[in-house]
């Protein structure tokens, strides 16, 4: 079947087409219903199915005749430690620790938040959650322990798993610590925090609520996978939105297992055996759905790599570790291969290691700029594939159907929508625009198996947020447009989220830190571009009448304050002190307009604007 063939049977006969997908994985029960429509558009895949997404992960491959394959290679660089696990030891592991938890008392249901840095056990973790239904929520381990108390106190958990530390280059940071300061803050306390004790760092136990990771697995006994309904919620993700309370992205068991199974062959055209390689972090989706689920549920090799492209120890780490594990599909965040052009721009270290096995390279997590792009096809001549996706969707909404035909790709584009996805670019009253017009790009309802069933406590959220604003469509956040070929380019956020080094982050989040600053007025935080990060967030700031601070006083405090409460990630490093900030007449900031300024952009005096002097005066900041 063409690429054209497939999309078309799914948007036309959804159910039939994702029933012979669900064939795939090994059900406890099959379904037999498909899709249940629920009132508001949206619905649920596989209602009545039961499964279990441990067994699928690991049984499934031990019973297809794939113990002794290693299912996971450790790799990490700022320890010096390399650790394969077979997929027998693998699952051993995971059935112990999942023992373990469930003489803890934790049940189905149960939600589980794990702060861990990119190691062995966060995995097992995971899988040992899912293997007794318990509901896992993991926190990247960038996030300070502010964010950690807000998931907390969102997420409820009974447990909290972490590590006594993680290793930044040449930096230890403890995050033991962390937990208990965010444990302090929250006002819902977790029973246990079980805590994983690493050489680098010993960390202290709260007596009667910690557990040290030996000692609770020591007299555990193995437990099988219990069966979990398709809809039962395998995780919460929390993703930033446009405020200072994150998302709890949820997400099925059922439809999770059968879109991320079929992703593996649709987009990256795996197969079992082959080692697949997500250099991300266990912490973002693309860890969740291609460093943990979805090479495991396809009896691959997973990489779970505790480095970074550069300075671990040099900008040739990445083909070092595709030499070392043979490597045969990559898949990146652009801001890394960024990274590793302005350090080696020739790829002289590229020369250095054998990366024959490489088949392929997929970039995603922010727009795949062309000049990255034509760097690594130059110096690689290997398909360098951009693809389109979010938290919420979980896999790819657009892909270059590699699978199936792999497509010309355009430099730019992230091809086009993936089966399931019927993409529309929309104006705002939510008709389609002409070829080659920009506009919102949404989905039409609806969405195929693996995306969100909901927002973690807050249906009404997840309606406002998703499906109010075009009724009968996802609403996606991003703008773009398909051009006449029907391929998909994806230029950017319609709202206040914004993307640093591949890292989600909301404007609106720092925009509350900073204004709760006893000398801030008023304030407003825009992406500005950033070669190596695609974006960094730049603060504009009106100091309150008699506030006495020296405005270099005042922008050290407040990059302090966004570090200390979101977490190093953010990267805010510049506030700049203004005497007004342009806003229409009805008081909304024109923040499109300080962007276009800021990144020394052609820009339009917006119609609706106050007072079209002060555009003149933002621009004197970013002039001198
Ligand atoms: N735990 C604690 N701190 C962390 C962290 C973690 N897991 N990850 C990052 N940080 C800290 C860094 O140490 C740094 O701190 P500093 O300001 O004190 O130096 C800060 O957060 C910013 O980190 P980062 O944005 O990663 O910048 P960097 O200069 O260390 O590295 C890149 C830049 C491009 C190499 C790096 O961001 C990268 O590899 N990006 C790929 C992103 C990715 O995989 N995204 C997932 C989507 S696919
Ligand atoms: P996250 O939820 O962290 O995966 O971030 C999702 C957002 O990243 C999307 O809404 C886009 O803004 C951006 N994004 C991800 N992949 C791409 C891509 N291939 N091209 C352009 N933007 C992307």
């Amino acid at each position: 079947m063409t690429y054209h063939a497939e999309f078309k049977r799914s948007i036309d006969q959804p159910e039939a087409f994702w029933g012979k997908q669900a064939d795939a994985i090994d059900w406890i029960q099959p379904p037999k219903i498909m899709w249940e429509k629920l009132d508001n558009g949206h619905g649920n895949w596989f209602p009545d199915g039961t499964l279990n997404t441990c067994d699928i992960a690991l049984d499934a491959n031990i019973r297809a005749g794939r113990g002794e394959q290693n299912a996971l290679i450790y790799d990490s660089p700022v320890t010096g430690t390399q650790q394969s696990f077979t997929y027998l030891e693998l699952r051993d592991q995971v059935a112990i620790f999942a023992g373990a938890m469930r003489a803890q008392g934790i049940t189905k249901g149960d939600r589980v938040i794990i702060y861990m840095p990119m190691i062995p056990q966060a995995v097992i973790a995971m899988l040992a959650c899912a293997r007794i239904g318990a509901i896992h929520s993991v926190v990247f381990g960038g996030f300070a322990a502010h964010e950690l108390a807000v998931r907390i106190d969102d997420a409820k958990p009974k447990a909290i798993i972490t590590a006594s530390c993680g290793i930044e280059v040449n930096r230890v940071i403890e995050y033991k610590p962390l937990v208990d300061d965010a444990i302090k803050e929250a006002e819902h306390k977790p029973e246990c925090c079980i805590l994983f004790q690493r050489p680098e760092a010993k960390a202290s136990l709260v007596a009667g609520r910690d557990l040290e990771w030996n000692a609770f697995v020591a007299n555990a006994e193995a437990v099988d996978p219990v069966p979990v309904k398709s809809t039962d919620p395998l995780y919460i993700l929390y993703t930033s939105g446009t405020t200072g309370k994150p998302k709890g992205v949820v997400r099925d068991n059922g439809g999770h297992a059968v879109a991320i199974r079929y992703s593996m062959s649709l987009v990256y055209d795996a197969s079992p055996g082959d080692v697949f390689w997500a250099a991300s972090d266990v912490g973002w989706v693309v860890g969740h759905s291609y460093i943990v689920y979805g090479p495991l549920f396809t009896g691959c090799t997973t990489i779970l790599y505790e480095g970074k492209p550069v300075r671990t120890p040099d900008a040739g780490a990445f083909w070092r570790v595709c030499e070392d594990h043979k490597v045969n599909i990559l898949f990146t965040a652009p801001t890394a291969f960024r990274a590793v052009r302005k350090e080696d721009p020739e790829a002289d270290q590229l020369h250095r290691y054998d990366i024959g096995s490489l088949k392929r390279i997929y970039l995603a997590g922010e727009r795949l700029d062309p000049p990255t792009y034509e760097w690594l096809r130059e110096h690689t001549s290997l398909p360098v594939l951009d693809h389109w996706w979010q938290t919420e969707t979980g896999w790819a909404i657009c892909c270059n159907p590699t699978g199936i035909d792999m497509v010309q790709t355009k430099p730019g584009s992230a091809t086009f929508p993936s089966p399931g996805f019927n993409v529309q670019v929309l104006d705002p009253e939510g008709i389609p625009v002409a070829a080659g017009e920009q506009g919102d790009v949404a989905i039409k309802l609806p969405l195929p198996p693996g995306c969100l069933s909901t927002v973690w406590g807050d249906d009404a959220r997840f309606q406002n947020t998703y499906l109010a604003p075009i009724p009968g469509y996802y609403s996606s956040g991003d703008g773009g447009y398909i051009d006449e070929d029907g391929y998909v380019f994806i230029m950017g956020r319609t709202d206040d989220v914004i993307n640093v080094a591949g890292h989600r982050l909301s404007t609106g989040e720092m925009e509350e830190i900073i204004a709760s600053h006893p000398a801030v007025a008023e304030c407003c935080v825009i992406g500005a571009n950033d070669e190596l990060k695609g974006q960094v967030p730049l603060g504009l700031v009106l100091i309150k009448d008699g506030a006495t601070i020296s405005e270099t006083e005042l922008e050290e405090e407040l990059v302090d304050m966004v570090r200390e409460r979101i977490g190093a990630i953010a990267c805010f490093r510049q506030a700049i002190i203004v005497d007004r900030l342009p806003k229409t007449r009805s008081g909304k900031i024109l923040r499109r307009v300080i962007r276009q300024i800021a990144d020394g952009q052609q820009y339009s005096v917006p119609s609706t604007i106050d007072d079209p002097a002060i555009l003149e005066e933002i621009s004197q900041h970013f002039t001198s």
